[in-house]
Formats: C-alpha cells, structure tokens, sequence
C-alpha cells in the first residue's frame, strides 16, 4: 500500500522538475552567537534526480557526494576532515519558493555535528561556530555569484620556510597555568570582559595560586588596516591599554591567532602576515600565542608543511624580540610531540576540543599516555583546557579531572567563569597541593601503570624521591584499587599524604588499596 503511495507520487513529479530551479549558487548567511555574519556558499548542479556541486565557505571548497533529488525535497552528505578522521555530514533541503531549507542531520552515532545543536563536538574547524539546524539559502545572480565564490576562493600557496631545529625559547619551565576564554565564553569576548576576570584572578586567589596567563582566544580580531596591520575588533577598543591593565595586576595576556587566513571561529587568521603580527603582539605587550590550525589546512597539506609553518611564525616570534610563550594547536597531527620543540613549541595540543561532559574529559584525560615522553620542562603536552566549573560534570568528575591534568604535567587553563566560582570549583582549581604535583619542577608526565576493568592507576615521580599517585574509578560503582608500590616504581616504606582530604594516611608498604567512588579519583603524594 505504502510502496503503491510513493510510486504514484513519484510519476506524479515530471523528472528533472527542479532543475532550472535547484541548479545555481545559493547564498547561506549564519550570525555567530557574538553577532558576527558568516556565509557559506552552496553550488548546486541538479539533473533529474541526481544533485552535485561544491560548498565553499572560509574553510576551502568540499564537493558533494551522494546528492539525491525527490520532488521539492533533496539531500546530500559532505565529507568533512576532523583531525585525522573523514566525517560525513548530512543536509537534507526542500524547495520553498524561491528560497532553500536547509538542515543539518547527523548519522544514527554520531552525535552532534561540531559546532551544531547541542554544543560544539569535537572540533576543530568550522564547527567552533555553532551551526543552526536550520538555514535558508538565497539564490544569487551571476554576477554576484562569481564575486562570492573568488572571495572564498584559497589564496595562494606563500613558500614556506626550509625545516630547521630551532632553539629552546627557555621558557615555560613548568606547565603553563592560567585562564582562556574558549570554553565558557566562545567569541563572546571583550575588554570589559578581560578586566573583569583579570581583577576575579586576583581576588579569588587565583593568580596567587599560580595561574598568570591570561588567555583571549578567537574572537578578538578585527580587519586588517592599509598596511596591513591586524587590529582588533571594537569589543578590544585598545590592546594596549588592555595589556598593561592585565599586567598592572600582575597577570601575563596570551592572545591567538592562526597560520591560516581564517580563524576557526572564521575571524582573520596571520597568514602572509606572520612578521607583521608577530610585532604588533609583542608592541602589545603579550606573553603568550596559541596558534591554531583551522583554515591553514585548505593550503597546506603535508606533515613537513605544517612544521613549516608553525616554524614560521616562531621565527617572527624571535624576531619580534619579545618572551611569548608558543602553543601549538594543530590537535595532535602528525607527531608533533616529536616535532614541536624543533619550532620553539613550549605546548602542543594532543587531541580535539574538550567539551564538558564527563565522556569527553574521560576520553581525553586517560587517552594520553603515549605522549608521557614528550613532555619535559619548556615542552608540554596539552590535553586541552579545563571545563572545571562550566557545569556540565559533577564537582566530584571535575576532581578527577583536575587530578589528571595535574598528573599529566598538562597546562593548567581554568576555562570557566572566574567572577562566579562555586566553593567547590574554588575548592578543586585552587588546591595547593595538587597544583604541586602539575608544577613539579621534574616536569614527568604521569603513565598508566595499571588498567584493570574500569580502575586505572596513573602515577609520575617527583622531585626529591617522592611519587604522586592517582586511583581512578571510570566505572559505575565503587571499585577497589589495589596497585604495587613496585609498579608506580617505589620502593621501601612510604609516607601517604591524601592530596584532596589534605591529610596524612600514614605509611604504605609493598601495595596500596583503596576503595574509589564512581568517576572518581584518589590523588596521593609518597614520600619517604
Ligand atoms: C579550535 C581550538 C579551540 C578554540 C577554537 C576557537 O577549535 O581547538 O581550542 O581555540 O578553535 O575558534
């Protein structure tokens, strides 16, 4: 009956019905939740029942595969490249008069399309602008279309620099420790907003607690001037005095940009103007550049461009003669634990974008002991920036959270709003004796020494014989956790201290056993 139903409406709609129709550039305009207007630009080719083309946005050109027509309504699916991995993504359009509909669908698994409904996946790329599910495209005249489509056109390939070993920039000595503002205010940024958190740092005790850098990450940029001068936007009315406030509280500024021409948040990125930008952060008195992939990657392809690249913008930094600590963000690509210090990186990003939910920071936190080696004084492995106080976890994950980046010698970036810190959140970012452990001056990243069913034991030595041991429970109910000394690589008789009950437990010997909550974390400090 059914089959019979679709089979008549289908003889119903003449084949090809909507070619002229479908067939030209469509124009999708998306406002950023910071207010700024960003477009895509569909190319439609419809024949019959087959649909083709290409989407050109600030990220580079993606073909469509897979395009099929019924009556007014049609889908597609695109691939999109995430870190190392193709992802397909899904629209699904419907003619409406002279206008398309426009969603987005994720196939059954997958969960949100980065950026789209539901928050931000895993990032990077266009995804860091949230995506409505639903758009409306405009179809544009020819000659419109053609200025659009050479606006987003990639510019050309600029040579790179021949790979060198670059010296150690001696800083970062320990892992960096301060605040970004990604993870709890996207491109909602401003002065306003940077004074206000620079001034909680201070109050809360937080920047006595060691964490200094104050981190602006995208949004902060605006166009460039006649000589091409990046300036910011009129959310940062003057950098300088925003920097010389910050430091006025004894706070570093980090600022970030991108090797790209684009931003991932589509603002504009350094490209062909990595000197010039270099300068004008160092006149601005910043201390800090996190440097993001994103739109570089529809220019650049191999791992030995992308060295290239970061090793450019170091140069710039050398040359711009002042101390800017250097993070890689290229989200743990092509070895960069191996690479990264060769262009001065004090940090390079290890995976995509956390997000705040327990199966993210899991996934991340106990995914990284492989990169243990890589991490020493002045070069660190970064996991990617706290959610501690965004509410999406419990307080007690939060704890284990911040109980693995200690142990992980991870940068330490709060990523939550300062000005209004429950006492537990102050309780967990600003506790001495876990901060300790991320700052020891040993700088060893903590391994796994041991995984049994849901229990995990992670533990690193620190200086002046001493151990720092995490239990973890990634189960459901409580677990027993029963670890050798000889496997943490202790020996002989030692002092427990309990780092979050902030108490001794006297002596162990031979193993330690303790009983840990669900998504928990135990944090003990040996000592002889
Ligand atoms: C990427 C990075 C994030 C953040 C955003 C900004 O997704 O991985 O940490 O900097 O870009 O657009």
């Amino acid at each position: 009956m059914l089959g019979s139903l679709v089979l008549v409406f289908a003889l119903a709609q003449a084949p090809g019905a909507n070619d002229a129709k479908l067939t030209g550039v469509w124009s999708v305009v998306m406002t950023t939740p910071d207010g700024q207007q960003r477009e895509t630009i569909y190319e439609f080719k419809a024949e019959g029942a087959k649909l083709t083309g290409k989407i050109h946005s600030g990220f580079g050109a993606q073909e469509i595969v897979d395009g099929k027509i019924t009556g007014d309504s049609f889908t597609f699916a695109t691939m999109m490249r995430m870190m190392d991995q193709e992802r397909r993504m899904v629209t699904e359009g419907t003619i409406a008069g002279e206008e398309l509909k426009l969603k987005r669908v994720m196939p059954a698994g997958l969960g949100p399309p980065p950026g789209g409904p539901g928050g931000p996946g895993p990032g990077p790329g266009p995804g860091s602008m949230r995506m409505p599910a639903q758009m409306t495209a405009r179809k544009l005249g020819p000659d419109e279309a053609r200025k659009k489509l050479a606006a987003l056109a990639p510019p050309p390939k600029l040579p790179l620099p021949e790979l060198q070993d670059l010296p150690d920039n001696g800083l970062a000595q320990t892992p960096p420790m301060g605040w970004n503002s990604w993870n709890k205010f996207r491109a909602k940024i401003s002065d306003a907003l940077v004074r206000e958190i620079a001034d909680a740092m201070v109050s809360s005790g937080m920047r006595d607690a060691g964490y200094l850098y104050l981190n602006i990450d995208d949004g902060w940029q605006g166009t460039r001037d006649a000589q091409g001068n990046l300036r910011a936007n009129e959310r940062f009315p003057d950098m300088k005095a925003l920097s010389d406030y910050v430091h006025s509280k004894g706070l570093k500024l980090g600022i970030y940009s991108s090797p790209g021409p684009k931003t991932c948040a589509q603002y504009e990125g350094s490209y062909g103007h990595e000197e010039q930008d270099a300068r004008t952060f160092a006149d601005w008195g910043v201390d800090y550049l996190k440097y993001d992939w994103c739109s570089a990657r529809m220019i650049y392809s191999t791992a030995e461009e992308q060295r290239a690249a970061y090793q450019k913008m170091a140069v710039a930094i050398q040359k711009a003669g002042r101390p800017i600590v250097y993070a890689l963000c290229q989200y743990g690509q092509n070895g960069v634990g191996e690479w990264g210090p060769k262009v001065s990186g004090n940090l390079w990003r290890t995976t995509g974008d956390i997000r705040d939910t327990w199966a993210s920071m899991e996934q991340i936190g106990f995914g990284q002991d492989g990169w243990a080696k890589y991490a020493q004084p002045g070069r660190w492995n970064d996991p990617d920036m706290l959610e501690i106080g965004n509410g999406g976890m419990t307080d007690f994950e939060y704890r284990t959270h911040m109980s693995l980046w200690a142990l992980l010698a991870s940068p330490l970036l709060a990523g939550n709003d300062i000005r209004q810190m429950s006492d537990a959140t102050k309780a967990t970012l600003l506790n001495r004796e876990v901060i300790a452990v991320n700052q020891d001056k040993l700088g060893r990243q903590a391994r796994r020494v041991l995984q049994d069913g849901k229990t995990e034991v992670w533990a690193r030595p620190l200086a002046g014989a001493a151990w720092a041991v995490g239990l973890f429970n990634r189960g459901d109910a409580p677990a027993k956790v029963t670890v050798k000394l000889a496997a943490v690589g202790a020996e002989g008789k030692l002092k427990v201290r309990d780092l979050w009950a902030h108490s001794d437990q006297g002596t162990a010997e031979g193993e330690l056993s303790e009983t840990v909550a669900p998504h928990g974390a135990i944090l003990l400090r040996l000592a002889r």
